[in-house]
Parts: C-alpha cells; sequence; structure tokens
C-alpha cells in the first residue's frame, strides 16, 4: 500500500519539567511538521520507570506534559498524542526485539554508561533495554522520520540496526528510520554552566527555564545567567557561551539574526540584554501559559484526547505487531 504522507514519530520521557529547550528544541519543531507527515508523539512514561519514580507525582507531571505538547499547538485530532503505557504493543515488542539485540550492542550505549553512573545503587535491566524499548516505539508506527536531539542519535542507530537485522532474516517487515535534526530550534545551554546544554534535570534551578516558570521567575533567572566579564554582546560560542546562549535564545524567539542582534545591542550592557532576552521568553510562553491553563481546567478534553489517541495508536502498531508476531512464528491467537 503506498503511503500519502510520510510517517514521522517522536516523544519526550513523562518526567521532570518541560523546558524552554524542549519547547524550542522539540515541540515548536513538531508543531511545524505536523501538517506535512502523520505524526505520532508519545509520552513514554515507561521510558521513565528506568528511574525510579513517585508514583503520585509522575502521573501528575505525565499528564502536565500531555497537555503542554497539546498547549504548544500540536493538534490531537491531526495527530496522533498519546501515553506510551496505553498502547500494550509497545511493549510486547519491545521484548521480542530484545531478542534480536546483542549485548555487546547495549553495552556500547553512552546513555546507559552515564545513567550508571548517576543512578549507581539502580542499575535495572530496563535501563539496559532502553533501546530496545525505544526502537520498538519508532518500529511500530513504520515511522520514516525521527526528530531527536544529538544526544539520542546512538539509539535511533541501535534501532537501525535491529530493524535491518530482522529485516533480513523476515524480509520488508519494519520501515528503516532516518533521523531529523530540524535547523532551527538550536541548541540551548544552561544559563548558569553555559557549556553544559540546558536539562530538564539539572539540580540548579536558575539554571533551566520550565515552561512553567512565570514571568518574574523568567527574568529573575536570565538576569542571574552566567556571561563574562567583557561586557560585549558578541556570538562567540568557544570564548563567550553565556552570552553566545543568550543571543541563540532571543533570536529563536525573535527570529533574528546573530548579527541583527549584535547590532540591536551594540553598546548595550549585559543587564538590558539579559532584561530584553527576559522579556521576549516570557512574552513567547505568555498564550502557552493561557492555553495550558485552560486544558488544565477541562480534564474530559483531555481525558477524550488520550483516550482516542490510544485507541488510533493501537489500531496502527497492532499491525506491525501481529505481522512481526507471525514472521518469528508464534502461534496465532483463536479470537
Ligand atoms: N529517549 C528519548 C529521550 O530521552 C525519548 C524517546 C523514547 C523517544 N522513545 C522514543 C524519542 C522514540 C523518539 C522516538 O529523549
Amino acid at each position: 500500500m503506498e503511503k500519502e504522507k510520510k510517517i514521522l514519530y517522536s516523544g519526550m520521557q513523562a518526567t521532570g519539567k518541560l523546558t524552554i529547550g524542549n519547547y524550542i528544541g522539540a515541540l515548536k519543531n513538531w508543531v511545524n511538521l505536523h501538517e506535512d507527515y502523520d505524526c505520532f508523539f508519545g509520552v513514554m512514561d515507561l521510558h521513565s520507570l528506568t528511574v525510579r519514580q513517585n508514583p503520585a507525582e509522575f502521573r501528575k507531571n505525565a499528564r502536565l506534559i500531555y497537555t503542554q505538547y497539546v498547549a504548544a499547538g500540536l493538534d490531537p485530532e491531526k495527530n496522533c498524542i498519546y501515553f506510551q503505557s496505553h498502547v500494550p504493543a509497545h511493549a510486547e515488542l519491545g521484548w521480542i526485539l530484545n531478542c534480536f539485540t546483542y549485548m555487546g550492542e547495549l553495552n556500547r550505549m553512552t546513555q546507559f554508561k552515564d545513567k550508571s553512573a548517576k543512578h549507581a545503587d539502580n542499575i535495572n535491566a530496563g535501563l539496559y533495554t532502553y533501546p530496545t524499548l525505544m526502537a520498538a516505539d519508532i518500529l511500530l508506527y513504520q515511522s520514516d522520520l525521527v526528530p531527536i536531539g544529538a544526544d539520542q542519535k546512538q539509539h535511533l542507530e541501535i534501532c537501525r540496526d535491529i530493524a535491518e537485522r530482522f529485516n533480513n532474516i523476515y524480509g520488508d517487515v519494519f520501515t528503516i528510520p532516518e533521523g531529523f535534526f530540524p535547523k532551527t530550534g538550536a541548541r540551548i545551554m544552561s544559563l548558569q554552566e553555559p557549556d553544559k546544554k540546558m536539562s530538564k534535570s539539572d539540580e540548579n534551578e536558575n539554571a533551566t527555564i520550565y515552561l512553567i516558570d512565570d514571568r518574574d521567575a523568567i527574568i529573575r533567572k536570565f538576569k542571574r545567567a552566567v556571561t563574562d566579564s567583557e561586557a560585549v554582546i558578541k556570538y562567540d560560542p568557544a570564548n563567550k557561551p553565556g552570552i553566545s546562549n543568550l543571543i541563540e535564545i532571543y533570536s529563536v524567539v525573535t527570529g533574528k539574526s546573530f548579527e541583527d542582534v549584535e547590532k540591536e545591542f551594540a553598546g548595550k550592557g549585559y543587564g538590558d540584554f539579559k532584561m530584553a532576552v527576559g522579556e521576549t521568553v516570557a512574552d513567547m510562553l505568555d498564550p502557552f501559559h493561557k492555553r495550558c491553563d485552560e486544558l488544565l481546567a477541562d480534564k474530559t478534553y483531555i481525558d477524550h484526547c488520550m483516550k482516542e489517541n490510544a485507541e488510533k495508536a493501537a489500531y496502527f502498531a497492532n499491525k506491525t505487531l501481529r505481522k512481526v508476531q507471525k514472521k518469528v512464528g508464534l502461534t496465532e491467537r483463536i479470537r
């Protein structure tokens, strides 16, 4: 069957507070793509279990992230926005793919090494097989394109390797996905350690602008952003990572080029510039906050979206899962 539009798949873990890095680097790009592709966006709650969670907080946060997807402009009528755990096919295909993945491959994953170092008291098997579940996420939907950050490249590579291995044995079962790295959307760096990526799990609250931060918090954090002592607003990431990060943020939010930003603030102090960046980001988030509040107040609407979209996702996922089960020789269930 000829597919009309290409299929695009992405998602985020269901834990942590989303940041402006997630907003600019992922969500807003997804919104730009959602007309041109058939899109699936998952809230990856099974992946979140690889780290111990407080159940009540986890549940609340996962729902907030779902709501933020919608508030950012992803359309639950046109795209499929759903919770990973609501579609059991993910876990089922994940198991099968485990049996087609070598420990040697998983041992090479840098994220596994990093996370094992960070959670030395809980190096569980889920953390180890994280990439096979992610491969299942992507392959279940016959995805063509997967927008991801650079830190997920290795996981996409292993997904492609597993898919190719499977196809070599059983014929063309899976579409081999490509990574998709949108041009805009920059890498937003920490406001406190600007040579590190802004992260939703940073312990220093001042390092990160969260999507739930109000105007005062946003401006306060930008005012405290680490810069340098040169007092020149110039894009030079190697020598002036702090200022360059602020220029980058201001540039993506306003659509102005780096040169135009430099011109606009020539001769001005860092204080003025930080204030301007803070105001601009707060202005950008104003309508998003309003939409989020509306959606949070309308429980039935979000419930409805969750239900419909999980059914839609399951329909596509199950098609692939059935095919895989048949190929590997599992006995067909009598219905
Ligand atoms: N591992 C991804 C991250 O931490 C989240 C994720 C899980 C994902 N499954 C996916 C992203 C499938 C893209 C496609 O960012």
